[in-house]
């Protein structure tokens, strides 16, 4: 039996979700619940957490006038309530501080050591807190920053433990060469391909004394460095004899930004332990706020709970998820989240059932016995030929990541639908063709049934709704509007 298993990044938790990290994880919770409709429960799992054991951490904590451990479970906690929160449907949320993670990673690393390809030197080089990784001096800024965080890098120099990275790079090479479709999107693969063929150095895993960190097993008084272990995380999630066989399913969704630790680090770290690699990783882009990188000293920090207490949680899924195709970079506004509110989720989704089941329910006496096509009826209609042409593009487009294409799709249906309802006049043509205005009622029904569908993964608070009204056509009042103008 096929079975999937799709991953977010582990987030750090020196702050608080915002629209960047909800849309990563919204992104894979759509993708997750497609597949759920298509395999069944039981054959996806989709696991998300926190990324613990950093720097960061000790950082924020120290701010905040806490203890780490306390901080770690108050923040772990606010991540995993506001996932909740929005309706993210995870299987499992891993903490990277939890006993199973270390027992995973230490069991890896060992594997690895056994098999001669870690090793013992002294690393001098420019480390960035902010993104936990060494730079090359030729990455940095002019004059000597971070290029992500624009800020100076500090000069470490102290005895590490090496992985055998440029063993690997002949092997990853020609992995990628008989993979082409595993990296997606091709400019992303594109970029690994040049990195790898630019020559791959070997890299510091451990830090020693290290405040926080999973201990190395022959040598505890080395850390392990954070993002060595982080990698695992996807892997101590399965390691149990019952979930096993998802291990080679795993899709990554992962940022842009994070790409090497996902596309070559964890590959050849994998190579080394002899475990089969990721089945794919898909890079998504990044969110401007009206133009701007998001960040907490330009206080243009888009809070995901403030958008859904205003708008509600299938508003902010959707409406991040349509912003801009998956893959690419795209800019967020209040403006044109409202006006996409408006105009496609209260004017569009919300008015066309409204209206439907009203109609329905004024002139069947919401009777839906004439409302059933039979298979022969359905595959000679053109308008229900229409719809569900549009259905299986909106599944080829969900499969193949296209998030944007598939909700544009949805859209279609419901403009499918509004110009059948204004072209046949079916409130005028029910006063004097009943059995005419049956036949569009039937078509119309079979739209919104297939909206139904398609909401239980692009709007699930909705596809409730949705089912009852579908379910009983008499149900029709306040309580049933789906999105209502604001
Ligand atoms: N902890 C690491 C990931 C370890 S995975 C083994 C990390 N955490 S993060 O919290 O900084 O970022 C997590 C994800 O959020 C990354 O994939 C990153 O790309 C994504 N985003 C952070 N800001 C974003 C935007 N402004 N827009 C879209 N996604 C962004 O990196």
């Amino acid at each position: 039996m096929t079975q999937k298993y799709f991953a977010t990044p582990i987030y750090y938790v020196n702050g608080k979700p915002h629209i960047g990290s909800a849309y990563c994880t919204l992104a894979t919770d759509t993708i997750a619940r497609y597949w759920r409709t298509k395999l069944g429960n039981e054959n996806v799992l989709f696991l998300t957490g926190t990324d613990e054991n950093s720097q960061k951490t000790i950082d924020a904590a120290e701010n905040a006038a806490i203890s780490i451990e306390e901080y770690l479970s108050r923040m772990a906690g606010t991540w995993k309530s506001t996932f909740m929160d929005v309706n993210v449907s995870f299987n499992d949320f891993i903490r990277t501080t939890e006993a199973r993670h270390t027992k995973t990673v230490q069991a890896i690393a060992q594997t690895i050591h056994k098999n001669d390809d870690i090793y013992k030197g002294t690393y001098k080089g420019k480390y960035c807190t902010g993104c936990e990784a060494f730079y090359k001096e030729a990455d940095l800024t002019e004059d000597g920053c971070c290029p992500t965080h624009l800020k100076p890098v500090k000069e470490i120099e102290e005895e590490n433990y090496f992985f055998r990275l440029s063993k690997y790079q002949d092997a990853l090479l020609e992995f990628y060469e008989k993979n082409p479709n595993w990296l997606q999107p091709t400019k992303r693969k594109n970029e690994i391909l040049s990195f790898i063929k630019s020559g791959l150095e070997d890299v510091s895993i451990s830090r020693e004394g290290a405040e926080i960190g999973i201990p190395i097993p022959w040598a505890p008084e080395h850390k392990m460095y954070v993002w060595f272990e982080a990698v695992l995380n996807y892997y101590t999630a399965i390691d149990t004899e019952e979930q096993k066989s998802f291990w080679p399913n795993l899709v990554n969704i992962i940022g842009k930004d994070i790409t090497r630790f996902h596309c070559v680090m964890l590959p050849a770290m994998l190579m080394s332990a002899g475990l089969p690699l990721q089945a794919g990783v898909f890079a998504h882009g990044f969110f401007t706020v009206n133009g701007h990188k998001m960040s907490k000293s330009l206080g243009n920090v888009v809070d995901p709970l403030e958008l859904s207490a205003q708008y509600g949680n299938d508003a902010l899924r959707i409406g991040l998820l349509s912003s801009f195709e998956f893959g690419n970079d795209g800019d967020f506004s209040a403006d044109n989240f409202a006006e996409f509110y408006r105009s496609k989720l209260a004017g569009g989704v919300g008015n066309l059932f409204n209206r439907v089941v009203v109609l329905i329910h004024k002139f069947l006496d919401g009777d839906k016995t004439p409302l059933v096509m039979n298979t022969k009826e359905i595959s000679e209609n053109t308008f229900c030929q229409n719809v569900l042409i549009k259905n299986e593009k909106m599944k080829t487009a969900i499969e193949a990541y296209k998030l944007k294409e598939t909700i544009d799709t949805y859209f279609e249906i419901i403009a499918l639908a509004n110009e059948r309802l204004n072209e046949t006049e079916v409130w005028k043509l029910a006063k004097t063709d009943k059995e005419a205005a049956t036949k569009i009622f039937a078509e119309l029904f079979f739209a919104l049934e297939a909206l139904t569908e398609a909401a239980t993964f692009l709007l699930p608070e909705s596809h409730e709704k949705m089912t009852s009204m579908l379910g009983d056509v008499n149900n029709v009042g306040e309580k049933m509007q789906l999105f209502p103008q604001k």
